[in-house]
């Protein structure tokens, strides 16, 4: 199975991008610029939820009309910087569920060190929609996946806002199977794991903790 990898170009999107890119953006626009795009993304990644018919009345007839079919779809925010991407996803689903996962990166290997897990308890036939501001090594992507996987949901979606090569390649030989949905893709990462021009650290930025 090859990994289908989303580029979402819109211009609302690629032009709300480079504000957020830029180095002296304040942490208040950084949140809102955050959720504004996520809004966005969010629209994109659930353009293929499947929909069934049901018996409505309008003010002036009856018609067979059209509802997304199946069970609450369940967002996985992966903390902390997740959380900056769930309110503007929340807007396009607002009876989503919401699940936590907690992983830091070891700053030696960069591999993700799981803390927290929390998701719904009903999870078959529920499509999951994974998000991460930064998808830089894919260590932290791959980790997160691997848990809901062992909650067997329908379908998993990984959205992010910034993806590096590296990144990408490390879901597509773990998780081909899990579409991606990102802003756009960066040229490498550095040194440290930060993506290359990327935007800095998404958590830090979000927080005002740096
Ligand atoms: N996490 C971030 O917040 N920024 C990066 O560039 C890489 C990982």
């Amino acid at each position: 199975m090859s990994q289908k990898v989303t580029v979402i170009d819109h211009p609302m999107v690629q032009h709300k991008l480079t504000l957020l890119r830029q180095k002296d953006r304040s942490t208040n626009s950084f949140r809102t610029l955050l959720t504004e795009i996520s809004m966005l993304l969010g629209y994109e990644v659930t353009r293929d939820l499947p929909l069934v018919y049901q018996e409505i009345e309008t003010p002036l007839a009856k018609m067979r009309a059209p509802l997304i079919e199946g069970k609450k779809v369940v967002l996985v925010n992966i903390l902390r910087a997740g959380t900056g991407m769930v309110e503007g996803m929340l807007r396009i689903l607002p009876a989503a569920r919401v699940g936590q996962i907690g992983l830091y990166r070891d700053p030696e290997t960069l591999g993700a060190v799981e803390y927290y897990f929390k998701l719904p308890n009903e999870m078959s036939d529920r499509d999951v929609v994974i998000v991460d501001p930064m998808l830089a090594t894919g260590n932290s992507a791959v980790a997160a996946i691997e848990r809901v996987k062992t909650s067997s949901p329908r379908s998993i979606k990984f959205v992010c806002l910034l993806a590096a090569p590296e990144g990408l390649a490390n879901l597509a030989e773990n998780h081909p199977d899990v579409s991606v949905f990102t802003a756009a893709i960066d040229e490498r990462l550095d040194e440290h794991g930060y993506i290359l021009p990327g935007l800095g650290d998404a958590g830090d930025r979000l927080f005002g903790t740096k």
